[in-house]
């Protein structure tokens, strides 16, 4: 069977307070009323029989009423344990020549013919026994994702969030992509390199799953489990690692300055001075005398701000969180 695994634990704090932890942004209807999670399943119905959704305890029942449209499991996190861990628990769920689309459900993916040209491609490469990544062309030093060194179809290296200069010199040399965040792999070969490379979380992650009652997680032992994403336990260090470089239009809709851009492209209104209003106040807001302003409102929280600092967003995510 073809299998799309969807993770769904990521919080989304740089989109705060548009994304919250009790409604992460993958859940939110922003995109012509339909959210990414619900654009990940539709887009992947094509070539997947089931899906199986990773997610968080907190916001699970968020996905429910978009997957009553598919045949599904769920399996329900106590904890977040990084990528490395769900991707296990999902594999763990599956028959070992399962092949799984592994996508995260906060991306916004243009291009669907692309895309599924991609998918099938990176399923021929699976079943030969491959761990199959998704190379995007990049476009600048992002510092935020994977890069793949690459000859064709064979992938040299994998670094997994280099800094700034490193960046800089791949995008130069010409031979790398940006890792997507989409991989694709038989259930048993995911396994098998995991239980390589990392046997610490192969071995916690399988006693967490084991020990499930109700496809919900044990606690207690997910908390045993070293939380590390799949891109530094296995991508870096695998060698059967293939790449379908891929030409579908991407965005990891992670930050203020990937939503900006995406809503200025779709027409969403905007001063002379790039100024622009997200969310639903019917307040009148002027911006006199600043520029690339993004304001944010929400029923209980409003944020302003400048644009070039669309990263540090989380911080002050992280100290709300502190206070709380
Ligand atoms: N279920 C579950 N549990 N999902 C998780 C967890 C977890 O503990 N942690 C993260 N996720 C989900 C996120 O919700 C997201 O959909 C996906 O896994 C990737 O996690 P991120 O935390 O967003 O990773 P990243 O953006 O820093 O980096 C990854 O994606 C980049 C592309 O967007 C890497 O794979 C990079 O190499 C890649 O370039
Ligand atoms: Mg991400």
């Amino acid at each position: 069977k073809i299998v799309n695994v969807i993770l769904s634990g990521g919080v989304g704090s740089r989109l705060w307070p548009l994304s919250r932890k009790s409604k992460p942004k993958q859940y939110l209807p922003i995109f012509n009323e339909k959210s990414l999670f619900k654009l990940t399943i539709e887009r992947n119905q094509a070539v997947c029989e089931h899906v199986v959704l990773v997610g968080s305890v907190q916001n699970i029942d968020l996905a429910k009423e978009d997957l009553k449209a598919v045949s599904h499991d769920i399996i329900v996190e106590t904890v977040p344990r990084n990528t490395a861990a769900a991707i296990a628990f999902a594999a763990l769920s599956r028959a070992p020549d399962d092949i799984l689309i592994v996508t995260p459900s906060d991306h916004l993916i243009e291009g669907d013919e692309q895309y599924l040209q991609a998918i099938k491609r990176g399923i021929e490469f699976a079943k030969a026994g491959a761990l199959v990544t998704f190379g995007i062309n990049p476009t600048r030093p992002e510092t935020g994702y994977g890069y793949i060194e690459s000859e064709g179809n064979n992938v040299l290296s994998f670094r997994e969030k280099p800094n700034y200069d490193t960046a800089k010199d791949f995008l130069k040399s010409g031979n790398f992509l940006w890792n997507s965040g989409i991989f694709c792999f038989k259930a048993s070969a995911y396994l098998q390199e995991l239980e390589r490379f990392d046997p610490k979380v192969y071995t916690a992650s399988k006693a967490a799953f084991v020990a499930a009652k109700d496809g919900v997680l044990d606690e207690e032992l997910s908390r045993k489990i070293p939380s590390k994403s799949v891109d530094y336990a296995i991508m870096e260090r695998s060698d059967s690692i293939n790449v379908v470089p891929s030409f579908f239009h991407w965005s990891d809709m992670g930050s203020f300055d990937s939503l900006y851009d995406y809503l200025i492209s779709k027409g969403h209104p905007q001063d002379e001075h790039g100024n622009i209003v997200i969310g639903e106040s019917h307040k009148h807001t002027v911006f006199l005398g600043v520029q690339n302003c993004v304001v944010v409102n929400t029923a209980d929280a409003v944020l302003v701000l400048d644009k070039a600092f669309a990263q540090d967003v989380k911080h002050v995510y992280e100290l709300l969180e502190k206070e709380n």
